[in-house]
């Protein structure tokens, strides 16, 4: 510190009044006594959570300079590390992955930089970041001390700290702190592997380097390391009090920050459109300012998940959209919205005098005329060389990390239909017999069956296998893509259920690059298909060229599309798939052209009609149902007469978890929750986050939970359906539909029956926790109930 003042002292004063001089001084930041401290003095980060692969990079300029002038200081980013390192020991710092450039662009326009480099982010970026050909090691522990995946962090992590080393405060650079590793309580414990990444930063960024760790405020004890700061992350409108009590209460002197307080929240694909209230934001910021909490809002602007980048949720697979719009202050295109204007009145009040920089200037977007795509490379009749297999084997065993893979085989003489098992498909799998469409089976629905008709010996069955985004939260973020295990067919022998392998494959790789899809083989005229009886176009590569007159921003529109990949004069512009909610694509105008533009969409569905347009708003809210978001039917009733509880209680009031043991081991595999009445009295039931304690008092695993039943579920305009109590997301939760009254049910079904000892509840994280549930049973049975 002492070093930093005599350099700031010993500075031509011109240097001394830029603060953009100043910060290329040595300095330092550390936890005092309560607060953070930037070169000797108390200092609140403000910090606005932006990704630099999210943004076109010719807007990074501009996208910081819309933080700063909302009255931030700070920017807080993550390193992805699969866009770094798309193949082993194969580097990418450049472009689009400058990571040092946008860390200088921060500190040019005055911004301070906390480095978030993983190697697990989360992010909802495909597998957190981790590269997907890890996974060519099959029995690899990720995020543990395995042998091969510390080797690979220590090379990604010596590779980062190549290129910004140099710019931490100490340094002469924005970067103030550095985080290690990323909400780890929600993988698991292991302090020793959370240790070996701190060491790794250290070695690699000095010892002067300021090092974090964020997590839950009910999780941060499990690996939090004497020698780390400790934040915290939660969402608008959580009881912020709450929020840090337990931090006050073991580390009474430690500044205090909330490392993402989410601004809104993500998409995924056919679920509504998520957005959070201005007012919780607003209201929680306040708050913290008020008492000297530092905050990075996550999203500040939240950007796009070009190409294949999207990740997924789980438990229950919830592949997200392109978008990473998250209903953030700034919006996916960078247009500021109300959340914007209002957040930056409030933190005019907290400029310690200094002036609001002013609000740069924002781009315009344009419509583009409605085109017709004019030709098409069918899929079936344009494969690649196949490769031949005994076994089914996953895309990565054929080293393929992204796009479709179609299995073939032949199949037995089939007498009468037949069931066809396919272990297990991920993601989109669509079945084919004799070139004939069968049906598909969803990953997200948990379908792996199918009825596949009766056919000669020697019939061609096709599986066409499209991989959405890995995982990118929690234990199932080893996400194999391709058929995972095995395909099985069971025919019926003389009236008794025969089950069968399928063997002998042959493997057609499609890697999603631009440059598959265009040398797919030949392009037809559009016109020389028409549509099956099922309204579609052959599914296949389609081709068009588009004019802009002036290029700028604009949002295509894939409306009459059905499911896959957009690439635009080259550029990877992500997934579409006419579920929705997204159904347009954010097209930057630094990536157009003026005069003629290329436009391919690879559908593995097939369009309704193969045209687009360019439209000034983006469309992010338009949901096709398919399936009910509901876990009800028309009329149907739980009836519990015969049924007696286990556990009759009553919950406490206010935040946080509570358990309730059964007294006793009773085993089971289907559990109800009946709640009788709430703490206020009201109408509403919500329950946020719930686990069930084994014989052994641990939680269980919630991976094979499915709900069977919920009487009321809020999902008209929201996301609040019954499965949100096991999606491992604190922040969003089960809710009833406002004014049913009570009693509510919900049934879980937890795939196999076990000893249980126990259940544990959170409620919302609002500080009046609304829809607090009071009196409660709980029944657990090995049969279904009754309805
Ligand atoms: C967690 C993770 C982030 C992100 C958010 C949800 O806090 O740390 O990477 O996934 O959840 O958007």
């Amino acid at each position: 510190m002492a070093l930093a003042a005599a350099l700031l002292c010993g500075m031509p004063t011109e240097a001394k009044n830029n603060p953009v001089e100043a910060m290329k001084a040595e300095g330092s930041f550390e936890a005092g006594n309560g607060a953070f401290m930037l070169n000797g003095k108390p200092f609140v980060v403000k910090a606005a959570e932006l990704h630099y692969p999210r943004i076109p990079k010719e807007y990074w300029d501009q996208r910081i300079k819309l933080c700063k002038a909302l009255g931030m200081n700070t920017v807080c980013l993550y390193v992805f590390w699969n866009a770094h390192e798309p193949r082993p020991d194969e580097f990418d710092f450049t472009g689009q992955n400058d990571l040092a450039q946008f860390v200088r662009l921060c500190r040019e326009n005055g911004m301070y930089v906390i480095l978030r480099p993983g190697p697990y982010v989360c992010a909802e970026w495909e597998m957190g970041g981790l590269p997907w050909w890890l996974l060519k090691k099959k029995d690899i522990r990720l995020r543990e001390p395995d042998e091969y995946f510390m080797e690979r962090v220590d090379k990604f992590q010596k590779a980062v700290a190549d290129q910004v080393g140099d710019l931490t405060i100490a340094n002469g650079g924005p970067i103030i702190m550095v985080q290690v590793e990323n909400e780890y309580g929600s993988y698991g414990r292991n302090k020793e592997y959370v240790g070996q990444i701190r060491d790794m930063l250290r070695n690699n960024f000095g010892d002067k380097v300021t090092l974090f760790q964020c997590d839950w405020s009910s999780n941060f004890l499990e690996n939090g390391l004497d020698d780390l700061i400790w934040t915290m992350n939660f969402g608008t409108g959580a009881n912020i009090d709450q929020q840090f009590a337990r931090l006050k209460e073991v580390r009474p002197e430690s500044p205090l920050m909330c490392s993402e307080f989410w601004s809104g929240w993500f998409d995924k694909w056919g679920a509504n459109h998520e957005t959070r209230p201005a007012a919780d934001m607003i209201a929680g910021i306040d708050e913290m300012l008020s008492k000297g909490i530092s905050f990075s809002l996550y999203m500040t602007h939240g950007g796009t998940n070009w190409g294949h980048w999207a990740g997924a949720n789980s438990p229950g697979f919830a592949p997200d959209v392109t978008s990473y719009d998250y209903d953030a202050p700034i919006s996916e295109s960078g247009q500021t919205t109300p959340k914007y204007w209002e957040l930056r009145k409030t933190l005019a009040k907290y400029m310690d005098g200094k002036k609001m920089p002013s609000v740069p200037a924002l781009i315009k977007p344009i419509s583009i005329p409605a085109f017709e795509f004019d030709e098409v490379a069918p899929i079936f009749s344009n494969l690649p060389e196949p490769v031949n297999t005994t076994d089914i084997k996953t895309m990565e065993e054929f080293d393929q990390g992204f796009g479709s893979i179609l299995y073939r085989t032949t199949l037995p003489e089939i007498n009468t239909p037949s069931l066809l098992t396919v272990n297990d498909p991920h993601d989109y799998a669509q079945i084919f017999v004799d070139g004939k469409y069968v049906g598909k089976l969803d990953r997200r629905n948990g379908e792996k069956q199918i009825q596949i008709p009766a056919c000669k010996r020697g019939a061609t069955l096709d599986i066409f296998v499209e991989a959405m985004g890995r995982i990118n939260f929690g234990r199932a973020i080893k996400d194999f893509k391709g058929i995972t295990d095995n395909v099985q067919l069971t025919v019926d022998m003389d009236g008794r259920p025969f089950t069968c392998d399928l063997k002998n494959w042959q493997v057609y790789n499609i890697e999603d690059t631009y440059d598959t899809y265009v040398s797919m083989g030949e392009f037809y005229p559009i016109g020389s298909f028409t549509p099956g009886d099922d309204g579609r176009l052959p599914r296949g590569v389609y081709r068009a060229t588009f004019d802009v007159k002036k290029p700028s921003d604009t949002f295509l529109n894939f409306e009459t599309w059905g499911k896959g990949l957009v690439y635009v004069n080259g550029h990877p512009m992500g997934r579409i798939w006419e579920i929705g909610p997204q159904q347009t694509l954010y097209m930057p105008g630094c990536w157009l052209k003026k005069g003629e533009n290329e436009i391919v969409v690879f559908d593995i569905l097939g369009p309704r009609e193969a045209k687009c347009e360019g439209l000034k708003e983006p469309k992010l809210d338009q949901l096709l149902v398919q399936k009910p978001l509901t876990h009800r039917t028309e009329g149907q009733n739980l009836d519990l007469s015969a049924e007696k509880p286990v556990l009759v209680g009553e919950f406490k009031p206010g935040n946080g978890w509570q358990e309730m043991p059964f007294g006793k081991t009773v085993n089971g595999r289907y559990v109800c929750v009946e709640a009788l009445d709430a703490i206020d009295g009201k109408d509403l039931a919500c329950i946020a986050e719930m686990y069930l304690l084994d014989g052994k008092g641990q939680r269980l695993s919630r991976e094979p939970w499915t709900v069977m039943y919920a009487d009321s579920e809020d999902v008209g305009r929201v996301n609040r359906s019954a499965d949100k109590i096991f999606d491992l997301q604190e922040s969003t939760y089960w809710s009833t539909v406002p004014g049913t009254p009570y009693p509510h049910a919900i049934v879980i079904d937890l795939g196999a029956a076990h000893d249980l000892t126990a259940i544990q509840c959170l409620p919302r994280m609002e500080s009046d926790v609304p829809g607090a549930i009071k009196r409660f049973k709980v029944y657990v049975s090995p049969k279904p109930f009754k309805f």
